[in-house]
């Protein structure tokens, strides 16, 4: 059997187009919202084009001490130059970013989760400290 964290990869995200840029405050205060954002590409731009884009980015928070994650936040990206005249006609792209405002009462760390549709799953982290 094939478990489907064997087929996540990660890499530097300054040499490596796939994996997220996680982006926010490193220390926050309890119970403070707070903006994140995550993209990817930023280094190294990512296509985006009918065959060949990221379709998707989720992110979840993993509290100090938690065995398990909670989701934060799911984001689809679903346009993508698609046409009635072919691909790569429309004039519509999604750009694979995504904010989100939090707020914590306990430290943790940032993970997310980006799908491209051609080179599969891959994660980044960022650990938040909560002063
Ligand atoms: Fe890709």
């Amino acid at each position: 059997m094939t478990a489907l964290n064997e087929l996540i990869k990660t890499a530097d995200w300054k040499s490596e187009k796939h994996v997220p840029v996680i982006e926010c405050r490193d220390e926050v205060k309890a119970d403070e919202l707070f903006t994140v954002r995550v993209t990817l590409g930023k280094e190294i731009a990512h296509p985006n084009t009918t065959e060949h884009h990221i379709r998707w980015i989720q992110l979840y928070f993993l509290p100090d001490g938690a065995k398990a994650p909670c989701q934060i936040g799911s984001f689809e990206f679903t346009a993508h130059g698609e046409s009635a005249e072919g691909p790569n006609k429309g004039s519509l792209y999604t750009h694979h970013e995504a904010a989100t405002s939090v707020k914590t009462g306990k430290s943790g760390i940032l993970l997310a989760l980006a799908y491209c549709n051609i080179h599969g799953l891959w994660q980044s982290s960022k650990t938040v400290k909560v002063v």
